[in-house]
């Protein structure tokens, strides 16, 4: 692997997914692997999760990890071509990416959308350019429509959770990725990434569920059973995955924040006991009750955890490649 961008990086989900819980099992198992690299972490937008598993991760490979808050403490970075620079931007991307490459012998960059301009985000201008121009491997720590270290974890979750459920003579789980009310115009990156994911994957019934206007991009969902219908779609689930996400088409808007789409626990009675999961940071009783998240039901504090094993398993496939 010589870059994690999104799902088309990788050549096995399954081996990839295994990794991570071999590393859950031994965190030290390849300490040697990172010994006298270094791997630098730019953050452009906030972040607890993501921020310290990877470190964790790093460090457990024996790799030096710096963290540079880069919306904090950097200069202000320019990604326009061709800018004429006499406004609020201070240094090129085209000028810092390949300084950092020689700093750094991994780069992993988290950039949000600016949920203004579809087509800019959706060119995922902001991370190509630390692409082209760093010189060395760039992992997504989440970037304007993706977020495949999480949808890594999702799966490496579904997978070690599979080992004791139940699934009622299904051959596959019934996974059902389930919009959410929110308070603030979100990113679709990690709804756009799970599904992504989970079709590639290809080892689950998929199916969406969302009000009307919150279709997410088809190059994400093709393949998922999708529905405005939320009751039907929990209908013997046997994972949720709940998330909120801003409109798609009329990009970056919320036309609608009915209660009534929060996983409750009553709804929870019409699945196969499901496991419900979440990215995290959750607005408790807004997008998921409290009843549900301090359940059994509730993977998420599993699902964080998860998230070290997942970059591990990243960073080490890098390392082996370079
Ligand atoms: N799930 C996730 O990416 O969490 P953070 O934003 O805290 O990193």
């Amino acid at each position: 692997m010589n870059q994690f961008i999104s799902v088309k990086d990788v050549t096995d989900i399954n081996a990839l997914a295994k990794k991570a819980l071999m590393y859950k099992a031994n965190p030290f198992a390849d300490r040697q692997l990172g010994a006298d690299k270094r791997i630098g972490l730019l953050f452009l937008n906030p972040s607890l999760r993501t921020r310290l598993s990877t470190q964790v991760a790093a460090k457990n490979l024996g790799m030096e990890a710096i963290v540079f808050n880069v919306d904090k403490e950097g200069w202000a970075l320019e990604f326009e071509e061709g800018a004429i620079m006499s406004g609020n931007t201070v240094e090129h991307v085209k000028d810092a990416a390949p300084i950092l490459g020689q700093y750094f012998d991994i780069l992993c960059i988290r950039t949000f959308p600016s949920l203004k301009n579809k087509e800019d985000d959706y060119s995922e201008m902001f991370i190509n350019q630390f692409i082209r121009y760093a010189g060395v491997p760039v992992v997504s720590l989440e970037s304007a429509t993706l977020h495949p270290l999480q949808s890594l974890t999702d799966i490496v979750t579904i997978t070690e959770a599979l080992q004791q459920r139940t699934l009622r003579g299904k051959s596959k789980p019934k996974i059902v990725l389930t919009w959410a009310p929110h308070i603030k115009a979100l990113p679709q990156c990690v709804a756009n990434s799970f599904a992504q994911w989970i079709n590639a994957w290809g080892e689950a019934d998929f199916v969406i569920t969302h009000p009307q206007d919150y279709e997410l991009s088809e190059v994400f969902t093709k393949g998922a059973f999708i529905t405005h219908d939320q009751d039907a779609a929990l209908k013997d689930a046997d994972f949720i995955y709940v998330k909120n996400w801003s409109t798609f088409t009329d990009y970056g808007k919320v036309y609608e924040n009915d209660p009534e789409w929060m996983l409750t626990e009553e709804k929870l009675k019409l699945t196969n006991n499901a496991k419900v999961m979440h990215c995290l940071p959750v607005r408790r009783n807004v997008e998921l009750s409290d009843e549900v998240l301090d359940s059994a039901h509730s993977l998420v504090t599993k699902q964080a955890g998860n998230r070290v094993w997942a970059a591990q398993a990243v960073l080490s496939e890098i390392l082996k490649h370079k």
